[in-house]
């Protein structure tokens, strides 16, 4: 029966801080779990969740998770603690790792994501970060391993935003080996550092693409992806952004140019006509809700290998 190991890494900042092997790992793992193949017990295990944004999927996934381990969760943001009057992350991680066996933190600066792992004694997990959002691409895998079996001759598309979500799916999707093309407009690409990281994890084998042209990246695409065009923490730069995106709205148009079975994911929260069309989140293509659920299942198998 499948187990799950200890990664090398005491962490999860970052797709980078897993093998190919260990990612692979993960998603048999979180396989097992959705089938009901595999039973951990964690019990007496405490799962602390420091949440300086909002969440609905990643809150409640982690949640249900750890209390499917046997475990449970401590839930705080900046106004129900001392954080949002300024207590340093340095003693804030030090007193919480006493209480906890793991911590997930959201916040915005990745900086300030690896000060909580400088100072935490216990397995640190990136929630979301400005610069990435490692589970969420655990779980978009796995999803679309699901679909495909496996990631042979696999592209995967992101139209949009060149932001945490699509960094994450870049370092993931050349670890994994797949063919990741980012369409975004002129001056929302990615991270320059994670497109030099991932073409270096390629080998330079033109694995990755950045355009600005929907139409010309969704051509012979699998899997169609998309996030909000305003992060959060971009509240005031919406409107600007609105019109900036123009163009790059997945649509049923825009979807059909891509292959006759691909398939549509979005990490939500979605703002329907905004990046995506309700018809096409409501299409037979969508997996965006699978996608969803299969967070918890990352997540657990996540969880048993920290807290291996
Ligand atoms: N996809 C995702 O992380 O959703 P939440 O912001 O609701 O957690
Ligand atoms: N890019 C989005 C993802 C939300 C899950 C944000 O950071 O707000």
């Amino acid at each position: 029966m499948l187990k799950p190991y200890k990664l090398a890494s005491d962490n999860f900042l970052s797709n980078l801080d897993m093998s190919t092997e260990e990612i692979i790992h993960i998603l048999d793992l979180a396989e097992n779990f959705k089938n009901n193949d595999l039973k951990i017990k964690l019990q007496e295990k405490v799962l602390g969740l420091v949440f300086d944004k909002s969440s609905t999927r990643t809150r409640v996934s982690f949640q249900v998770a750890m209390s499917r381990l046997g475990g449970t969760t401590i839930d705080l943001n900046p106004t129900t603690s001392q954080i949002g009057r300024g207590e340093p992350i340095k003693d804030t991680a030090r007193v919480l790792s006493r209480y906890c066996d793991v911590l997930a933190i959201r916040t915005f600066n990745q900086s300030d994501l690896e000060e909580y792992a400088k100072w935490s004694s216990k397995p640190v997990i990136n929630a979301l970060t400005d610069l990435e959002h490692p589970c969420q691409a655990l779980a978009d895998f796995m999803t679309i391993k699901e679909e495909f079996s496996d990631f042979k001759n696999i592209v995967l598309t992101f139209i949009g935003d060149g932001n945490n979500v699509a960094n994450s799916l870049i370092l993931c999707g050349a670890l994994l080996g797949v063919e990741v093309r980012i369409a975004c407009p002129r001056g929302y690409e990615p991270s320059s550092q994670v497109i030099n990281k991932a073409n270096e994890i390629y080998q330079n084998k033109s694995l990755l693409s950045i355009s600005n042209d929907p139409h010309t990246a969704i051509l012979g695409s699998n899997v169609i992806y998309t996030d909000v065009w305003s992060s959060m923490g971009e509240e005031t730069r919406k409107e600007q952004k609105d019109k900036q995106f123009d163009g790059f709205t997945i649509n049923s148009d825009l979807l059909r140019e891509a292959e006759d079975e691909a398939i549509v994911l979005h990490c939500l929260p979605a703002y329907r006509s905004k990046e995506i069309t309700d018809e096409v989140i409501e299409s037979k293509n969508s997996r965006i809700f699978i996608q969803a659920e299969n967070r918890m299942h990352v997540q657990q198998a996540l969880l048993s290998c920290l807290l291996y």
